[in-house]
């Protein structure tokens, strides 16, 4: 057997070999098939990079047809049950999981890093009253490249850490802001004494006590919902890190726009779209019209399907187990009888069987978080907490990879060639 492709180009009648190395081919080497010497050589037209390769990882990797997820080659499912978030992170940033000191060095620095500059709390200040959390955020995170312009410095590997830590410490603290922002409700400092997630959770619903005693099964759930969002390989708004962090820009200017990727509802905005469906839907009795309605094509299922996973997604097994854990605490969400019974129908349904459409991470995750009493705006900014140190992850491995160049994808031209312009004095005559 030969690692490689044989091409025939029928244009011409020449054959071409074409290497396969990792189960892929290089695009450019396909660029070297050209109809004439002065053509442009053959590319690849691929939307969506559905089936295009965009970098060597070895963050996380998925096999979607199975539903396998694992960071640095750990399971999802151990990395749940018997990991905490920070640990993740360092797992998804060193490479490898902490020992006892290397653990207690990056909570102490990750703790002491929660704090933000006084400006960036008048910076969120200036927002309308009324602006969407995840836009203040998108702002805030794109702000402290401007509060440390060092960050710059993306060759030095001890200046790459600092920002590393700057960022993943800071940014529940500007969730949290952007939280009490549309509440009318002053901003709380962090609490260095609390865990990460707890701190996190001062900092939203903190008042007049003088310390904030959240209920450890809502700060485990909340930090299991935190790994479960850590990372998920070359995903839109992972792309849109690595695409950003291609030029070298700070890495603070490659996260805001992650994400600004996140914002978009068929992305990290899904969640949000799956409770306005369930409240749509009322009553479990409108289930199957509303099935009919999907199969139709007269709308989605939202939480349902997945670019990647054409199997059941293993974060959303979690979720579920997560969701028990968290309706102990706060009572069941009615919303919940109607998405379980919207599963159970979908799933035996042909046209979501056919199609292989299962639930995905978002299809609980919002009714957990609307347990929480968060409004639904603030649903992305949860997932992209979690998700900033697998962003972060990314972009350290594209800044070291050798073979990355500045992402510039081709086009296919289909507009007008050379028309003569026409000032506008003798058009408009
Ligand atoms: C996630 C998503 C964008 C993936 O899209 P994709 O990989 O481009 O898949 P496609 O849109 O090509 O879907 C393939 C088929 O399944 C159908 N389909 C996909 N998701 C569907 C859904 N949620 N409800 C109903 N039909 C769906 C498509 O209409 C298409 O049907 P067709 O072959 O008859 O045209 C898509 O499944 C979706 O929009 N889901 C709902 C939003 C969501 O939950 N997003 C969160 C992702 S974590």
């Amino acid at each position: 057997m030969t690692d490689s492709l044989t091409v025939r180009d029928n244009r011409t009648g020449q054959e071409y070999d074409v290497p396969i190395a990792d189960g892929t081919i290089k695009a450019a080497d396909l660029g070297k098939i050209k109809a004439g010497e002065d053509q442009p050589g053959l590319a690849v037209y691929d939307p969506g990079f559905v089936n295009t390769a965009s970098c060597r990882s070895s963050v996380t990797f998925i096999d979607g047809d199975k539903g396998i997820l694992e960071y640095r080659g750990y399971p999802i499912e151990q990395l749940a049950e018997g990991s905490n978030f920070l640990e993740v992170a360092y797992l998804l940033n060193h490479g490898a999981l902490p020992t006892k000191a290397e653990f207690d060095a990056w909570e102490h620095e990750i703790t002491y890093h929660t704090f933000v500059h006084e400006n960036i709390k008048t910076f969120m200040e200036g927002f309308r009253y009324d602006a969407h959390p995840m836009g203040m955020l998108m702002a805030s995170v794109g702000a402290l490249s401007t509060f440390y312009p060092d960050a710059r410095d993306i060759h030095d590997a001890e200046n790459r850490h600092m920002q590393i830590v700057r960022m993943i410490a800071k940014m529940p603290t500007l969730g949290a802001w952007s939280f009490r922002h549309a509440q009318g409700k002053p901003f709380v400092y962090p609490d260095n004494e609390l865990s990460y997630t707890a701190n996190f959770l001062s900092m939203l619903f903190k008042m007049s006590e003088k310390t904030f005693e959240p209920d450890p099964r809502l700060v485990r759930a909340l930090d299991v919902l935190f790994i479960l969002h850590a990372d998920h390989e070359q995903n839109a708004s992972t792309n849109a890190v690595r695409s950003v962090g291609s030029t070298q820009v700070d890495p603070y200017s490659a996260v805001a726009s992650g994400v600004g990727a996140l914002y978009g509802p068929l992305h990290g905005g899904a969640n949000e779209a799956v409770l306005r469906m369930l409240r749509r839907i009322g009553s479990k009795e409108n289930i199957p019209s509303f099935i009919e309605g999907v199969k139709n094509g007269n709308e989605k299922l939202m939480g349902f399907g997945h670019r990647v996973y054409k199997n059941y997604d293993p974060r959303a097994r979690i979720i579920k187990k997560a969701a028990d854990d968290v309706f102990e605490v706060t009572g069941v969400n009615p919303l919940l009888e109607i998405a379980l019974e919207l599963e159970k129908i979908a799933l035996e349904d042909e046209y979501f069987v056919k199609r292989k459409l299962y639930p995905n991470v978002d299809f609980y995750s919002g009714l957990i978080y609307e347990a929480f009493q968060f409004p639904p705006e603030m649903f992305t900014v949860l997932f992209a907490i979690g998700r900033t140190p697998g962003w972060l992850a990314q972009w350290l491995e594209l800044v070291q990879d050798k073979e990355q160049k500045i992402a510039r994808p081709k086009q296919i031209y289909t507009g007008a060639r050379t028309l003569d312009f026409v000032p506008a004095s003798e058009r408009w005559a």
